[in-house]
């Protein structure tokens, strides 16, 4: 560790003998052994993360900084440092909710009543929420290095939750939802969702992952909301283990939410203090599903995914608002992040191109009428050859050259398509239209007409976030998200812990 000076070794040396010293002393009680192992896996992370760096760029695993006046190279994919860490710990500290059963006697009746007694669905769930997590981070590191298509990678999570939601079903097998007070003359007091269930919670693992991986792209971004999530998280198990009210089933489920949180949030800061501005490391989409899954494995498992989703409130709100370019309704491009301006050292928003201001400007019109309207006013403007040129197809048309160069007073919309400015489909149109109105966007027209969108910022929430408060530092911006993430957290818990009394009969 040549990178760090001896007394900081020291300090490392003396918090590992610590870690060590609290696991061996309290062997019988499995949460201080999970504190313990969560400092370690912490120390670990963040001592090995620059020991590794250099043989994952000679690996090929880099990439460039993109809001940075000198593009230097940097490490890729370091989640898998972080991961790896995390499911060693997690492998080691198997072991000790079962203490009690290693230490009792082997002889006799005693032997018998372990093999009675022994919680073998815990320990399953124990083994299929590892293996949930560990799909995860091989996956998410084979989509850092082959670059997964989106329309592959999407559905993964639910296929690596599905050794979960066997043992759900085994175990716990709810499958019903409570009502709402209010709706509770309608609907009855609980509704059964049967096998819809298990989709729901397949579609919770897919949005906690890819959920993360699209709020991403400025240096500690990831790693900063995955942090307040999973505080929120053990603050919300906390919370549940000392209220007086909590039986022992939800005891249960929040001490194992709790053992895989906290080693969570052990390894998390390891890297986050590589990867907080300037950025040592990236940390690949390895880590943005790791901890997505984790997520969905802690709420599946420990039965709070509602609760958990509402510690989702800024991803989800960044989905919705991503939506219409996840789903091509506009143009989305390779990288959406906010735009770096050199001159200033400052993020703004970025941009997505939806049509060209030169070739003629024809307006997305409701009829042929008002197409040909259009066209007919400014002749001058409609040139076929130019579209031929733009790589329009018109081999359909009837026109030969001669007639092309003298545009016609009429033109059918069909042979408009191709043109490179009806990128914008009508259905894009009208959610520019909308996004504009509601403030989430800006967009750029052009500036003959001034109705033809040429420009909008990309449907972010970091662009929204840019958008609104002006331009600002990367630094500032990650402090910004991490701000609206813990005030969301904030919101969740008036909501579960306070607004529930309202609608649910039990807090
Ligand atoms: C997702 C987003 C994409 C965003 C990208 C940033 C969607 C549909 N996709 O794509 O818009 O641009 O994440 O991670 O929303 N990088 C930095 N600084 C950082 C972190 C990353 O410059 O602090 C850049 C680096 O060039 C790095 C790259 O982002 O190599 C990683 O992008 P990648 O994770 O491959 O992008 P996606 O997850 O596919
Ligand atoms: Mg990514």
């Amino acid at each position: 560790m040549g990178h760090i000076s001896a007394l900081t070794a020291w300090l490392i040396l003396a918090a590992e003998v610590g870690a060590v010293f609290i696991i061996l002393t309290t062997a019988h009680d499995p949460l201080t052994v999970n504190v313990g192992f969560s400092v370690l896996a912490g120390i670990t992370t963040w001592s090995a993360i620059p020991a590794l760096s250099e043989i994952f760029v000679k690996a090929g695993l880099k990439g460039m900084d993109l809001s940075k006046k000198t593009k230097h190279i940097i490490p890729e994919s370091m989640g898998m440092v972080a991961g790896l860490i995390y499911l060693v710990t997690m492998f080691l500290f198997i072991p000790f909710p079962f203490m009690k059963w290693f230490t009792a006697s082997n002889d006799g009746d005693l032997h018998e009543l372990k093999l009675l007694t022994f919680p073998n669905l815990k320990l399953a769930e124990l083994l299929s929420a590892l293996l949930s997590i560990q799909s995860m981070v091989f996956l998410g590191f084979a989509d850092d290095v082959l670059d997964i298509r989106w329309r592959f990678k999407m559905p993964l999570p639910a296929i690596a939750s599905i050794p979960l939601l066997m043992v759900y079903w085994v175990h716990l097998g709810v499958t019903h939802i409570v009502v709402p007070i209010p709706l509770r003359p309608i609907l009855g007091q609980l509704i059964d969702l049967g096998a819809l269930y298990y989709v729901y919670m397949g579609m919770v693992a897919i949005f906690c992952t890819h959920s993360i991986n699209i709020m991403a792209g400025i240096n500690g971004v990831e790693v900063g909301q995955s942090l307040v999530i999973a505080c929120s998280i053990a603050i919300n198990d906390m919370i549940f283990l000392q209220s007086a009210s909590t039986g022992a089933p939800a005891i249960e489920t929040h001490l194992f939410s709790l053992y895989f949180i906290l080693p969570f949030i052990g390894v998390s800061l390891g890297l986050m203090i590589h990867n907080w501005y300037p950025s040592k490391v990236f940390i690949g989409d390895t880590y943005c599903y790791f901890a997505g899954m984790t997520f969905a494995v802690v709420g599946i498992l420990a039965h709070y995914s509602k609760t958990l989703l509402l510690f989702f409130i800024p991803q989800i709100f960044n989905f919705l608002l991503s939506a219409p370019q996840l789903f091509r309704l506009v143009p989305c491009p390779r990288h959406r992040v906010p735009r770096y301006n050199r001159q200033t050292n400052l993020m703004e928003p970025s941009r997505v191109v939806l049509d060209e201001e030169e070739d003629f400007e024809v307006e997305f019109s409701s009829t042929k009428q008002e197409s040909k309207r259009t066209l007919g006013r400014s002749p001058s403007s409609v040139s076929l050859s130019s579209a031929g040129a733009a790589g329009a197809s018109t081999q359909d048309s009837d026109e030969s050259p001669t007639e092309s160069s003298n545009p016609p007073t009429t033109i059918r919309l069909q042979d408009l398509r191709p043109l490179k400015n009806s990128k914008l489909k009508r259905s894009g149109w009208y959610c520019v239209k909308i996004l504009e109105a509601l403030g989430l966007t800006h967009v750029r027209y052009d500036s003959k007409t001034g109705k033809r969108p040429l420009e909008m910022t990309n449907l972010t929430i970091l662009n929204l976030i840019l958008l609104k408060a002006g331009p600002m530092s990367e630094r500032n911006l990650t402090i910004s998200v991490m701000v609206v993430q813990f005030c969301c957290s904030l919101v969740a818990f008036f909501i579960r812990h306070r607004l529930v009394a309202f609608v649910y009969d039990v807090v």
